[in-house]
């Protein structure tokens, strides 16, 4: 039996959705631990691309796909995800699975996300308007409201009532807007749509454990990355949840004893969405070539990615806070072109102090200090072997392990299943 858990090593968009894909085929069971239809995992197969927000990229493998307690709930936004699914023929009522405490992502959330966006002003922190953050603040204040409450019509709306005039008191006297919400309309709204998910909920964490215990392989598939993770990533810049493999515990509910291999992803270089510091950002022509290249727009909001060098102070960072057991290196053909490639391995900040790690007040610029790589210089979409792999981008890879103190488990170097080189299997299946 191996548990993996895929995490994030940088900002999100590693291509964590592709590598769950690839590892799904020996999975029986793959599992989301929180965050929600904020994420956007990319999986390309049979020339056919696939955007999943909510639902693990393990449903495309018709395997288990359970969406945990941890993760927050649009249930309109599913229920489309499940449509689109079903009409390519997937067949999402077997597979699909729903933790019945996790927290729904109401009306008055995603009017929230984007209202304190906008008082932010030049501050704001990007986010995806999705409602993530203001659900997962409900949750913390014991004001939320959970799959499981709908299956009670009389309490679900005596929920709704004693969180509205709150809410309403808010729109009315802070954000200065008309819009009321109704309990009536939204248990109207919802209660549809509980109707229609309800024969996806079940006790999740029994579930993965009872599988578990049986013998089977667990998938975990992380979403967003290392530093969006609310207590270690650049806050305030961040998601909302905890987006590291501890994150597995509590939107599981398993063990850590039960975590068998944490697999960190990395892209050959970095991006990132939203606000917030990233002391390798490139603000020039290589960024923008690497957006052209690696097409760095969001899966989930359109928006262009911001692009830079590797920073193996970041990933390594990532190593220590996941307990990461190797590493997945994505992306590696957008390096094809470059003569020269650099990673940073410090920072600098003003006053001349060197940094080896990400300091957690972002009150100074950062100068990042590089080492520069000799290119490769050819295409590497096509190879299939480590072996044939250009020795530089071979030597970039040692270096790269050297600096996080992980070894290599995965190398991508395109967005398809094919495209994926397994140097050392044992380092993710027991
Ligand atoms: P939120 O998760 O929508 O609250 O957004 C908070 C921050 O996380 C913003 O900077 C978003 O751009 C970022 N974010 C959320 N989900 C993703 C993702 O799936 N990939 C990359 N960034 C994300």
């Amino acid at each position: 039996m191996t548990c993996v858990a895929i995490v994030g090593s940088q900002w999100g968009d590693e291509g964590k959705g592709k590598l769950v894909d690839f590892l799904t085929e020996r999975a029986d069971i793959v599992a989301r631990y929180q965050g929600g239809n904020n994420a956007g995992h990319t999986v390309k197969f049979q020339d056919k691309k696939f955007i999943l927000h909510l639902i693990p990229s393990g449903i495309l493998r018709n395997k288990v796909s359970v969406i945990g307690n941890g993760a927050v709930i649009d249930p309109a936004a599913l229920f489309t995800e499940i449509e689109e699914l079903k009409n390519l023929n997937i067949p999402v009522e077997k597979y699909l699975k729903i933790s019945n405490t996790a927290h729904l992502v109401l009306p008055y959330h995603r009017v929230f996300d984007q209202l304190r966006e906008k008082v932010r002003g030049d501050d704001k922190v990007g986010t995806t308007g999705r409602g993530i953050g203001p659900t997962y603040t409900d949750k913390i204040t014991r004001s939320g409201i959970r799959m499981i409450d709908m299956s009670d019509p009389k309490y679900f709306k005596q929920r709704l009532e004693a969180i509205l005039p709150e809410k309403n008191c808010l729109m009315k006297y802070y954000f200065q807007e008309d819009l009321q919400f109704s309990a009536q309309e939204i248990c109207e709204e919802y209660l549809g749509y509980y109707q229609k998910l309800k024969s996806y909920l079940c006790d999740s964490s029994l579930l993965i454990n009872d599988a578990i215990d049986q013998g089977r392989n667990v998938l975990f598939e992380g979403a967003q990355g290392t530093f969006l993770d609310v207590d270690h990533g650049t806050y305030p810049f961040v998601t909302s949840s905890n987006t590291l493999s501890g994150g597995i515990c509590s939107g599981c509910g398993v063990g850590p004893m039960k975590i068998t291999k944490v697999i960190g992803i990395a892209k050959a270089y970095t991006t990132r969405v939203g606000s917030g510091p990233f002391p390798t950002e490139l603000l020039n022509d290589t960024g923008e070539f690497l957006r052209k290249e690696g097409a760095e727009f969001g899966a989930t909001t359109g928006r262009p990615r911001r692009c830079g060098w590797f920073d193996a102070v970041l990933v390594r960072q990532a190593v220590r806070l996941n307990g990461i057991t190797s590493l997945a290196i994505t992306k590696l053909d957008v390096l094809d072109k470059f003569e020269s490639i650099k990673i940073a391995t410090a920072y600098q900040s003003p006053d001349g102090k060197i940094h080896s790690e990400l300091p957690p007040l972002h009150n100074e610029e950062l100068t990042p200090i590089y080492e520069e790589h000799e290119g490769w210089q050819c295409p590497t979409q096509n190879i299939t072997e480590y072996d044939k792999l250009p020795p530089a981008l071979i030597s970039y890879l040692k270096r790269i392990s050297e600096l996080v103190h992980a070894p290599i488990s995965l190398i991508s170097v395109g967005a398809r299943r094919e495209e994926t080189i397994v140097p050392n299997p044992n380092l993710i299946w027991v």
